[in-house]
């Protein structure tokens, strides 16, 4: 006798689903909203500039849609779980992605900067979180996708950042990790609840811009890497897909990395 198994296209199929990605217009996250929305859930694309989120809605198809979100403020990030809701009926997916912090080397990083720093990429991410699960846990589950970084796993390389523009500032460490654990704890207080909590971290993917203003650090940084190069932004689709869907529906508390090997060496 053969057990009838679902196919790998009903796995991955994201119908009927709507997502929150945060930041889904940036660089990172205009592939993920990209990802989601080519499964067949309905996205919403949030982030301070509407004007871009709205472009980016609309590229993605009909049916998509964009808020304005300040994650420095939990208020907004509660209001727009709160109008997801409202305008789309519900949240099945939510991927904290969007972060923004003070970049500065570490003799010149303060105490404010890390105060920015873990209330943009980690209060929020929790707030965010939180109110998605309410209403997960009520209507069939979810899936929480709280973008790190493999900073968030081990320290950066000083020499590829030494005499260049670029820098690997300790707030962004602190947060990036900050976002691995926390994942993991709700992962396992949520789990009975059917929310899946998971991290995705990426390796570096320089926005193309990069390359050219800052071409000795992203030179550097290629030989860091067992691959060679640098992550082409396309190259998270597959892991938030599989993060996102049933086809990870085993899989929870976990940190993928999406790294080139950087953190296999
Ligand atoms: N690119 C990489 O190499 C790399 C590597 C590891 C991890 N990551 C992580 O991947 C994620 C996306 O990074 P990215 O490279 O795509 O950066 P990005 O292009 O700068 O995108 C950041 C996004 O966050 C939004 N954002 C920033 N501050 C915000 C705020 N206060 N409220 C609401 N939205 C805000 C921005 O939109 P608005 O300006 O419109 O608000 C933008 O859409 C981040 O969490 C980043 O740490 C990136």
């Amino acid at each position: 006798m053969t057990l009838s198994m679902p196919s790998l296209r009903d796995l991955f199929c994201l119908e009927g689903k709507v997502a929150l990605v945060t930041g889904g217009a940036g660089y990172l996250g205009r592939a993920m909203s990209e990802a989601l929305a080519e499964l067949g859930a309905r996205v919403v694309v949030a982030s301070r500039n509407l004007e871009h989120c709205q472009e980016v809605a609309s590229e993605l198809g009909e049916g998509h849609l964009a808020l304005r979100l300040d994650i420095s403020s939990a208020e907004s990030v509660r209001g727009v779980v709160a109008q997801v809701i409202g305008e789309c009926g519900r949240v099945d997916i939510l991927v904290n992605n969007a972060y923004s912090g003070p970049l500065k080397r570490i003799d010149e990083t303060t105490e404010e900067d890390f105060a920015v720093s873990l209330a943009n990429g980690v209060t929020s991410y929790f707030v965010a979180a939180q109110a998605c699960w309410r209403f997960m846990r009520d209507h069939g589950g979810g899936s929480i996708i709280n973008v790190a970084s493999m900073y968030g796993i081990v320290g950066s390389y000083p020499d590829a950042y030494a005499g260049t523009e670029g820098c690997s500032p300790p707030n962004y460490h602190a947060a990036k990790g900050a976002v691995v654990h926390l994942t993991r704890h709700l992962a396992v207080y949520w789990a009975q609840d059917g929310v899946r909590v998971n991290c995705l971290s990426p390796g570096p993917f320089p926005h193309p811009s990069t390359e050219k203003t800052i071409p000795e650090m992203v030179q550097r940084l290629k030989t860091k890497s067992p691959m060679g190069r640098m992550g082409r932004r396309w190259e998270v689709k597959g892991a938030v897909a599989l993060l996102a869907s049933e086809a990870g529906s085993y899989i929870t508390g976990h940190n993928l990395v999406v790294d080139g090997g950087w953190t296999a060496w």
